[in-house]
């Protein structure tokens, strides 16, 4: 196919991205075609408004007059695990009787290319080492079948929590072949439902599409706000109105310690009436890589930790703390309705945000060239972005320990959000699960282990303790296991009983 009478050279001139087809000639029929296919499927008008916009909103001038404009969450769309405990019983019921109605949806986004912690494979196939071996997925997946069994027992129906599961073009196949591979973790196929993000191209800063290779665009997920154009575009929303889902919750991949479907966020939301709710934990150091949710121009959002200024970062509240310090942990609740709109009628309003990366990129001369300093952009809409949208919008602050410890890095010596300390945040939580549920655990001399590990001694790594979520979602269910009985770590607890295994490294 040539592109002059193609018509193609002519859509590119039009576009300024004639450039795309500078090594047409020296490419083979099969990479022209694959080339060809893939420049008429784009739609470079609004690939270019894209990059317009997106370049105007990015600049660092608006991110210092948005700090001015920026307030914290006030009081009182504010639901806390602490503060409010006497209500947390009611949230959970409330949830808890969703969920047995299959009222409820799980939604992982799990699109994205686990760039920082450098593995080929999706980030949810990640094992982080825990005595299990179960990954990221398998873990999530047993949450979702014992919260099914919990809800199940509590109402005595029968009922079931959908998994939609928004992948990429990068991550689709092996995504889908891993859960067949472990049969769907004991999940129903039919509730496990897989669908695709879109794509853009990464762009240099004068607004042209780079190429990867002399036949190949640069392209990339168009971020974790791609979700409601692909649920619009799959039959998603069609799947869930079918199913009567009428409450949402959306996560991210990465946070080990996620409860998948969290009933008493679920409830909480249910109950406050809300079309959209966020889960935050307190964000105590200013440079921490989580976004903040807020109130800019009186409207609900996240102002993400690349696009905040430090010395907003830093302001404190006369008590001392950050005055910006609901964390995002990334997990959202959508009520169904609101959600639709969102799909149908607020997306095309999302602005892409702009990262600057280092983009490797094939030079005039046809040679691949890997840059030392950032390129061009990579656009991206982020998922949080239509709480402006919501009408009611609430905010629910858990505990970091319980609750989040994200795998985004590589392990080095003291890093942070690394195997190691996604591997150690669960043991800990477990290990305090079999404290409260009156178990206790005893070293190699028969002594009791204190329950807080002393630094002094070079013992503060965790006990090695692993309880299957398919015994217990949240700590529940456990004396009738471990109470007054004392454990040699390594502790394991999974539906086969409970063992102790011979010692090996954490
Ligand atoms: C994200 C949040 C940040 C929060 C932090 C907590 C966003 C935009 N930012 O930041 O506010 O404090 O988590 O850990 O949500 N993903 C896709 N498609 C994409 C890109 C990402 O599905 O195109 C998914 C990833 O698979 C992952 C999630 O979105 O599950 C978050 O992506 P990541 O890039 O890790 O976000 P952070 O920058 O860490």
């Amino acid at each position: 196919m040539d592109p002059s009478t193609s018509g193609l050279a002519q859509k590119l001139a039009e576009a300024g991205q004639s450039h795309l087809l500078q090594f047409w000639g020296e490419l083979s029929p099969e990479a022209q075609t694959d080339l060809s296919l893939a420049l008429q499927r784009m739609n470079f008008q609004e690939i270019n408004g894209f990059f317009k916009n997106a370049m105007e909103t990015s600049s660092s001038s608006k991110h210092e007059k948005m700090d001015a404009r920026m307030e914290p969450v006030p009081r009182e769309v504010l639901g806390s695990v602490t503060r409010d405990r006497g209500s947390l019983g009611d949230w959970e019921l409330t949830g808890l009787q969703c969920i047995s109605q299959s009222k409820v949806g799980a939604l992982l986004l799990a699109g994205g290319q686990g760039t920082r912690l450098g593995v080929s494979y999706p980030k949810g196939m990640c094992d982080v080492g825990l005595p299990s071996h179960k990954t990221l997925f398998q873990i999530q997946a047993e949450r979702i079948l014992k919260l099914q069994q919990l809800a199940e027992q509590r109402h005595r129906t029968k009922c079931c929590v959908p998994w939609y599961i928004m992948t990429s073009g990068r991550t689709m196949e092996s995504t889908k072949d891993f859960f067949a591979r472990h049969n769907y973790f004991g999940l129903e196929k039919n509730n496990i439902i897989f669908f695709q993000q879109g794509m853009l191209p990464a762009m240099d800063y004068n607004g042209k599409i780079i190429l990867e290779s002399k036949g190949k665009l640069s392209m990339a997920p168009d971020g974790n706000g791609g979700l409601y154009r692909a649920l619009g575009n799959d039959g998603i929303m069609e799947d869930m109105e079918r199913r009567g889902i009428q409450f949402v919750h959306v996560y991210c991949v990465d946070n080990i310690l996620v409860k998948v479907a969290d009933p008493a966020f679920v409830g909480f939301c249910v109950q406050k009436e809300a079309d959209c709710g966020a889960k935050v934990v307190e964000k105590t150091n200013p440079t921490e890589a989580v976004g903040v949710v807020c109130k800019v121009d009186g409207l609900y959002q996240v102002v993400e930790y690349s696009e905040i200024t430090l010395a907003t970062a830093e302001k404190r509240s006369a008590d001392g703390r950050l005055m910006f310090n609901a964390g995002n942990v990334a997990n959202h609740f959508f009520n169904f309705s609101f959600l639709k709109d969102v799909v149908q009628k607020y997306e095309p309003k999302l602005q892409h945000h702009v990262a600057q990366k280092k983009i490797p990129f094939v030079d005039t001369q046809g040679q691949l060239i890997k840059p030392d300093k950032p390129n061009g952009i990579k656009m991206e809409k982020f998922v949080f972005d239509i709480f402006q949208f919501a009408k009611t919008f609430v905010v629910y602050e858990v505990l970091r320990e319980d609750e989040f410890s994200p795998l985004k890095n590589a392990d080095t010596q003291d890093g942070k959000d690394t195997p190691t300390t996604a591997r150690h945040a669960l043991m800990s939580l477990h290990h305090r699960w079999v404290l409260n549920a009156g178990g206790h655990f005893i070293d190699e001399n028969g002594r009791r282990v204190p329950a807080i590990p002393s630094l002094k001694d070079g013992t503060d790594l965790p006990i090695k303790c692993e309880i299957s979520p398919l015994v217990s979602y949240g700590g529940e269910g456990l004396e009738e296991l471990v109470k007054g009985r004392e454990f040699h770590p390594t502790l394991t607890i999974d539906e086969h009983g409970v063992h102790e295994l011979v010692k090996n490294g954490v």
